[in-house]
């Protein structure tokens, strides 16, 4: 019987989509998908340190897979960025532990389950090659994560992405294109294009002529991507909104912070006009998304003060906002003492008076559809999502890469509900063979 293993996934689409990668991996060299960790011959833990709540997760779930492995010889393996960042340390804060992977390594996972050790040693960027998806794991799916590229060469000083991903290596587009028509050839209607700072793409185009040669691919519906540096907003790539028809209407341009002087010490290299100026050629009814840290080093009252005067005149369809972390390996940990570290409960304060103020907003924007239709694709029976990519549940007889309208009834924080009024483009059946499960990635909050 061939031997098992479970992938457990933390973070962001990144994760979700190498812990694909890595299933197919293992699919290919003889081993079997399950569902549970309990019957598992091999647990992965893929892993986010983007905070530290995020790899405190890391070490909660290692000690319950540290019981499987006691009582049934369970191997055990750490990838992802915080292996990246660990290292060989990780082995010796949990000895038990039979392997480490960087994420340049998704394919060894095989050999490594067999030889135990460590492989995180960064490839160079020129010699980099990105693993191609088999097409055959996304069968019967709506959608689907492509790789764009990969790393961030922005020094942003609060993130420890950069140490943890390494330098940026972008895909060539032609490969990139060949992918997403695998994708369309196994039911696959619409893509995300991912990457850490997507919209630096240099695969042999610009990322506007990326979206245009992947909008031209026969069967595909929507084009999403994400996620994006303000500074990298070509006026090429706001064109692609008004011109790309499949492009959809949500753009997550992450912004920080609202005042010039928390920008500054953050290194993020624009200020919040140059901002505003970007966001304000984009079209009208689009849906823009951002990060928000609260607490940053030295933030005072008046930076704050800032930062919320800027949310409420930005009309951000969605907000997710965090208290700042420190990170390992990164500038303003250096810095901590010189700009003050914010305390807790102010910094709570602080995220709790920005949230709410999103909240009452997303809340507003979303009641606004009650009554009316949206168009929705459809993920799993009674679930899809909206142009906006919101959350749609529904009453309905529509399959999974159906494409929809809802009659919106209700709407909340997190989604909207209504009853499918009618079909508006229906899938062709597909025979779902799924040979790698991979779960949708916790989000490390
Ligand atoms: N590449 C993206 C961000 C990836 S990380 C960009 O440059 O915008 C996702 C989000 O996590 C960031 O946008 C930021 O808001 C948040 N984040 C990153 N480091 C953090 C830290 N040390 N503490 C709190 N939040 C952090
Ligand atoms: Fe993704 Fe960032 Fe977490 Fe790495 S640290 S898995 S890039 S969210
Ligand atoms: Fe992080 Fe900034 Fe890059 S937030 S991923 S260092 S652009």
């Amino acid at each position: 019987m061939a031997r098992s293993f479970y992938i457990h996934t933390f973070g962001c689409q990144m994760n979700e989509s190498d812990s694909q990668r890595m299933g197919e991996a293992l699919a290919r060299a003889g081993w079997a998908a399950t569902d549970a960790p309990d019957g598992a011959d091999l647990v992965l833990v893929n892993t986010c340190s983007i905070r530290e709540k995020a790899e405190d997760k890391l070490f909660s779930a290692l000690g319950r897979y540290r019981l499987l492995k006691s009582r049934r010889g369970t191997k055990i393996g750490v990838a992802g960025c915080v292996a990246q960042q660990e290292k060989s340390r990780l082995l010796q804060r949990a000895p038990f532990v039979d392997f480490v992977l960087g994420p340049d390594h998704l394919e060894k996972v095989p050999d490594l389950v067999e030889r135990g050790g460590i492989e995180t040693d960064f490839v160079d960027t020129h010699e980099y090659v990105f693993p191609q998806a088999d097409p055959e794991t996304s069968r019967g799916r709506a959608t689907a994560f492509v790789t764009a590229m990969k790393g961030c060469d922005n020094v942003c000083s609060f993130c420890v992405v950069p140490y943890t991903r390494g330098r940026e290596a972008s895909r060539p587009y032609a490969e990139i294109v060949r992918e997403i028509n695998d994708l369309v050839g196994v039911g696959v209607r619409e893509v995300t294009l991912i990457g850490q700072n997507v919209n630096s793409y240099a695969g042999g185009c610009t990322f506007a002529e990326l979206i245009r040669r992947v909008a031209a691919v026969p069967g595909l519906l929507r084009i999403r991507f994400t996620t994006s540096h303000p500074m990298d907003l070509s006026p090429e790539l706001v064109r692609c909104f008004y011109e790309v028809p499949s492009l959809m209407p949500h753009f997550h341009l992450p912004v920080q912070h609202g005042a010039d002087t928390v920008l500054e010490r953050m290194r993020r290299k624009y200020t919040i006009a140059e901002y505003e100026r970007r966001i304000a050629e984009l079209p009208a009814g689009i849906a823009l998304t951002s990060d928000i840290i609260c607490g940053f080093p030295g933030e005072t009252d008046e930076e704050h003060a800032k930062n919320v005067e800027f949310l409420r005149r930005t009309p951000y369809d969605n907000l997710f906002s965090f208290v700042y972390s420190p990170r390992p390996h990164t500038g303003a940990i250096l810095k901590i003492e010189e700009w003050g570290e914010v305390p807790r409960d102010v910094a709570l304060k602080r995220l709790e008076e920005v949230q709410a103020l999103q909240m009452a907003r997303t809340l507003r924007r979303r009641r606004e559809r009650i009554g009316f239709d949206v168009e929705v694709l459809v993920e799993d029976a009674g679930f899809g999502r909206s142009r906006e990519n919101w959350t749609v549940h529904f009453e309905g007889d529509a399959n999974p890469g159906d494409l929809v309208t809802v009659r919106v009834q209700s709407a909340s924080l997190v989604a909207l509900r209504g009853v499918q009024t009618a079909v508006v483009d229906r899938a062709a059946p597909q025979t779902r063979r799924r040979l790698a499960v991979v779960n949708a990635a916790e989000c490390c909050g």
